[in-house]
């Protein structure tokens, strides 16, 4: 069963245009005519004929991990997952992470604490407004762990297609754009993630944030474990092992404008997984017309994996 499916017609690019790679059952395995069309331009990767996920092997799951590492998101179409499910596709891609409670927000998927509901109503259907938008800023799920080369797993279990979208920025690439004295600057800079500094996390409990480093430190350049790219690390809180450094702040602009994006319309079923290592993301905002003012009721399920 292999459907024509036309891989830029659901995805809108930003700023720079990068042809994202269809990959059929009937190439699958084919290296090349799988390849990424445009050479440095690495992100990005649409499965559409994977069949039904639930049921991929070894090697699939094989093939999945190895487009991660190369092109940072994969996105699988048309997909039916329950919660259980999700939590065995993502144990297959890794070992499934679970957030301690408080760090959940105040709307956990009851029964399944590996799950995250992204999502703009409450369980009691009340809409949850615009202002209160998780994920609104450029980031990176799970920096604040030890362990930070993981897998985000995005389900789309209910929306209105087209109506909301996922930004990704490819934080390797871009280092090629950068000027000598901003590349200096970064390779002198060490950013320190402490799960006390996290938007989302405010409302945490003391027992809960101890379970994390007290910070997590990560190189303005660093070389990714999975596929040896070198990249640009920056955060938006600017906080570094030297402390508050406001003056960094241009060059986290630089970084996150001049990085090659890919923004994604959700359709429902869809699947959609990244490294957290190679891009950083962003909730839809108002200037995409798809962000968290819209009313229509979604819910997404999140897992993360460490790789
Ligand atoms: C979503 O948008 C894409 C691109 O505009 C289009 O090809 C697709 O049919 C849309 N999906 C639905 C269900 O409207
Ligand atoms: C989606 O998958 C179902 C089977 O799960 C199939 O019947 C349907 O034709 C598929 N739709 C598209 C657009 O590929
Ligand atoms: C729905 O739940 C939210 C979060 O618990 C709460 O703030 C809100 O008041 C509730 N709304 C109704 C109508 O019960
Ligand atoms: C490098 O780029 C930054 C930000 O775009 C700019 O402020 C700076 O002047 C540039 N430096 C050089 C030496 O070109
Ligand atoms: C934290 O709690 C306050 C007060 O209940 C609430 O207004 C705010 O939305 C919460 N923030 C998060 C990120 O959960």
């Amino acid at each position: 069963m292999t459907k024509k499916f036309s891989c830029t017609s659901n995805i809108v690019l930003i700023i720079t245009t990068i042809n994202l790679t269809c990959c059929f059952e009937s190439n699958l395995n084919n290296e090349l005519s799988c390849k990424s069309a445009q050479g440095h331009a690495t992100m990005g990767f649409v499965i559409s004929d994977i069949g039904d996920i639930r049921d991929i092997g070894p090697e699939k799951v094989q093939l999945i991990r190895s487009k991660l590492l190369e092109h940072a998101v994969v996105v699988v179409k048309n997909q039916t997952l329950t919660r259980k499910d999700q939590i065995d596709l993502s144990s297959k891609l890794g070992k499934i992470i679970v957030l301690p409670p408080s760090l959940e927000g105040n709307d956990p998927e009851p029964g399944y604490p590996a799950i995250q509901r992204v999502t703009n109503f409450f369980h009691n259907r009340t809409w949850k407004g615009k202002t209160h938008c998780f994920g609104c800023y450029w980031h990176k799920d799970g920096d604040f762990q030890e362990n930070g080369f993981m897998f985000s797993l995005l389900y789309a279990d209910q929306v209105a297609n087209n109506k909301s979208s996922t930004n990704f920025l490819d934080n390797c690439e871009v280092l090629e754009k950068l000027n000598k004295s901003t590349l200096q600057v970064l390779s002198d800079t060490v950013f320190a993630i402490s799960v006390r500094d996290i938007p989302d996390f405010v409302n945490a409990t003391e027992k809960d944030y101890l379970l994390f480093p007290k910070n997590k430190r990560y190189n303005g350049i660093y070389t990714h474990p999975g596929n040896g790219r070198k990249c640009a690390y920056v955060t938006g809180d600017l906080i570094t092992d030297a402390g508050y450094a406001p003056q960094l702040k241009p060059i986290f602009e630089e970084v996150t404008e001049k990085s090659v994006k890919y923004r994604h319309y959700w359709e429902q079923g869809d699947i959609v997984i990244w490294d957290n290592l190679g891009v950083m993301h962003r909730a839809g905002s108002k200037g995409g017309g798809a962000g968290p003012e819209d009313r229509t009721p979604r819910m997404l399920f999140r897992t993360q994996s460490w790789i």
